[in-house]
């Protein structure tokens, strides 16, 4: 059996990711494919009991915790939910992955680039997704989307600095991994951003 392929969705809160997610999981199936649905942090119980600490508006974590925490995390989760299901041939596609811990613990948090490089091939060795969706949006567009929908947690609640930097993060992270990572502009209307989604599936 031919191992499947691993998906993540990524980009700053209000981006558009829950919107996609929403549909890309029928839009496989629809062609044969069985799908894994899981998130980060989440996917098994370590990881969403880790979710409730992280996004708790009382406490702010360290980001060297933070990031060691979602590294740890992210293990369990490769060897319990992901790996298992790719090797049994499903996709699997997760909302949020390591690039997030590059984005918001680098780029927003401030930690070095390198020590969560360090991690990430500790935790990884060479296993990367083999396309991650980057949902690009300005900070300020995001940060008004996620507004207007519910009460801030832990990360919305920082200010359009924060984001501004969470974004240079990703964009870097899209200029390291260019092949892997597309791009897809966020403020486009919403049927093209889903044409955009579907091609990029299709030609996996
Ligand atoms: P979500 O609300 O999009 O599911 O994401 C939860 C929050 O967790 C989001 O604000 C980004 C943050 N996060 C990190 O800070 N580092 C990470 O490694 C991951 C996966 C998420």
């Amino acid at each position: 059996m031919s191992r499947g392929n691993f998906i993540t969705l990524e980009g700053m809160d209000g981006a558009g990711k829950s919107t996609h997610l929403a549909w890309i999981p029928a839009f496989l199936q629809a062609r044969g494919v069985t799908v894994t649905l899981t998130r980060e942090p989440g996917g098994t119980a370590l990881g969403e009991n880790l979710r409730a600490l992280m996004l708790d508006r009382s406490q702010r974590l360290h980001a060297d915790t933070e990031a060691l925490l979602m590294f740890a995390a992210r293990r369990e989760h490769l060897d319990k939910v992901i790996e298992p299901a790719l090797r049994r041939g499903e996709w699997v596609v997760c909302d949020r992955f390591s690039d997030a811990t590059f984005a918001y613990q680098s780029g927003g948090s401030g930690l070095a680039w390198e020590r969560i490089a360090t991690l990430e091939t500790w935790v990884q060795g060479d296993l990367q997704p083999d396309l991650t969706l980057y949902f690009d949006v300005p900070s300020a567009v995001g940060k008004s989307r996620t507004q207007s929908v519910r009460a801030p947690d832990r990360f919305e609640q920082e200010d359009h600095a924060f984001f501004d930097r969470v974004r240079l993060g990703y964009l870097r992270r899209a200029r390291e991994h260019p092949t892997r990572i597309a791009v897809i502009d966020g403020t486009m209307a919403l049927e093209n951003v889903k044409q955009e989604i579907q091609n990029k599936l299709l030609n996996i």
